[in-house]
């Protein structure tokens, strides 16, 4: 028997520079096999190569035995080959429908036959989404299903998920796993990229690790443990505790102070406290109005939406209209959707931190000059192991880990004193995790007040001073790290 799709010795360079380094890959019939290694490996790369998303500059790509070419995605997804992408290549302005039959809506000579059926259709994948939908009114997480959704629609032999549960919470990714395994029981193949060590374990028949863009080890994935993956994906053993916590720091002056804040249904009389020198952790599931309470506090959303409720930086007063208007306060929002707003995609690393720096300023007059600038991204490149080919390398042709690197950076070079980080290790390895909690336990260290979203429990048990738990639009219960377990945070998020 062929493979379904194999890659002998498939290399890609970008200037010259390798990002996938002569792989050799099967993939077999009705398998899932998951794609480990650390960001910037070349599981994106590689993948995209299978896709028609980007051309091979080395090696030789088979489907069925096959040698093929694909110029673009149309040529792989007519042999049945549709990739996920790690970023969402939904359109934001139209609705959830739309973006499902994208290209086929004349099937439809009514609009409402184009509703049903995608209602129809969301049902039956029980996915929750309004197929009435806009898409750009989604959270992260809705906007996954509507992808995974569309790719399951296009009738795909070979599936390809770049990250798929990033974003999803636990009851959705136990879904996402159901239909999984239903489509691979009706023979359709499942690559499955994922910095989630455990659920690819769980969920893969075999695994495959790269590093440094070349192939480390295919097998099992009963063959394999966790420390095993980790030490073929690093190249060593990680020493230390993934997850341990730091003593739990005394709280500092009030720093954020929220009071019955409200707006429409996702924030609804919420009240709360971050103080200096310390992490406050907020867990809640996806939709329990995290993000939007922090994306009010920090002048994102706009003020139309606002409708009542105070909050306060320090003793005064805000409301923000524009984000700069609260960087300029020393307020800074990190957020979860790098793609949407976290960074000038064409811009280098450097010009990227320019950007930040420049918006942090209150006054023109004396500007970082580009050397300066340069010298401060080596900085920090080497801080937060920001891996990108080359210096002058375009955000957007960094690995998605790595691009989230920089949304980090750009917000701190803005100096804040109140810094909200939203999923601040989504799609991040698993040793550049460590990475960014030493830094986050370093900005409170150093006197900052830190507010860490996080839908991964173990994140917030090893980073918070306090624990703040939200659900249905407000903080329902405050743990402290002595009194909080996973069961308990879980119980009030839930209930
Ligand atoms: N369009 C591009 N131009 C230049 N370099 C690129 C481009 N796309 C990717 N690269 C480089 O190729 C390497 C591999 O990137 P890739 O996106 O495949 O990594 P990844 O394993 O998917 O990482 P992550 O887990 O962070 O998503 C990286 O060094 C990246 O900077
Ligand atoms: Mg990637």
């Amino acid at each position: 028997m062929t493979a379904l799709i194999e890659t002998r010795s498939i290399s890609k360079a970008y200037r010259g520079v390798p990002a996938v380094n002569q792989v050799s890959f099967t993939l077999e019939r009705g398998e899932i096999h998951a794609l480990l290694g650390e960001n910037g490996a070349g599981k994106s790369t590689l993948t995209k190569m299978m896709a028609g998303v980007v051309q091979p500059t080395g090696g030789e790509l088979l489907v069925d035995g096959r040698a093929v070419t694909y110029a673009n995605p149309a040529e792989a997804l007519r042999d049945g080959i549709v990739m996920v992408f790690q970023e969402t290549s939904l359109v934001p302005s139209m609705t959830v429908a739309q973006n499902l039959y994208l290209g086929d809506e004349s099937f439809f000579n009514r609009l409402r036959g184009l509703y049903i059926a995608a209602q129809q259709f969301l049902q039956s994948l029980n996915f929750n989404v309004d197929p009435w939908a806009t898409v750009a009114t989604l959270g992260a997480a809705k906007k996954q299903m509507v992808e995974i959704a569309r790719a399951v629609r296009q009738n795909a032999r070979v599936i390809i998920f770049d990250e798929p549960t990033a974003s999803l919470t636990p009851e959705e990714k136990h879904h996402f796993f159901a239909l999984i395994r239903r489509l691979t029981a009706r023979g359709v193949s499942i690559v499955f990229i994922s910095h989630a060590l455990e659920e690819a374990l769980q969920i893969s028949d075999r695994i495959t690790i790269l590093r440094d863009g070349e192939h480390v080890s295919t097998d099992l994935a009963a063959n394999f443990s966790r420390e095993r993956i980790i030490r073929e994906m690093v190249g060593r053993d990680l020493t230390g505790a993934l997850y341990s916590r730091s003593r739990a720091r005394l709280p500092g002056k009030p720093a954020l102070d929220v009071r019955n804040l409200s707006m429409g249904q996702a924030v609804r009389n919420n009240s709360f406290t971050v103080y200096s020198g310390q992490v406050t952790g907020v867990f809640g599931l996806i939709g329990s109005g995290r993000t939007e309470t922090a994306k009010i506090v920090a002048g994102i959303l706009k003020r139309d939406f606002f409708h009542g409720g105070e909050v306060r930086i320090g003793a005064d007063p805000v409301r923000y209209r524009v984000p700069r208007a609260a960087i300029l306060d020393g307020v800074c929002y990190v957020t979860e959707d790098r793609k949407l707003e976290g960074f000038f995609e064409t811009m280098s690393i450097a010009e990227n931190l320019q950007m930040g720096e420049l918006t942090a300023r209150s006054h023109s007059g004396f500007v970082l000059r580009m050397a300066e600038m340069q010298t401060l991204a080596d900085e920090w490149r080497n801080r937060l192991a920001i891996r990108s080919g080359d210096a002058d390398a375009r955000v957007i042709e960094l690995s998605g880990g790595n691009q989230q690197k920089v949304v980090i950076a750009k917000s701190l070079v803005q100096k804040p004193s109140v810094i909200i980080f939203d999923e601040p290790t989504r799609g991040v390895d698993v040793g550049a995790i460590a990475e960014i909690h030493a830094l986050i336990n370093r900005l409170a260290d150093d006197g900052l007040a830190v507010m860490v979203i996080s839908s991964y429990l173990p994140e917030i048990l090893n980073l918070s001073d306090r624990i703040l738990v939200s659900q249905r639009g407000r903080i329902v219960e405050e743990f402290s790290p002595e009194t909080a377990t996973q069961e308990n945070i879980m119980y009030a998020a839930v209930h």
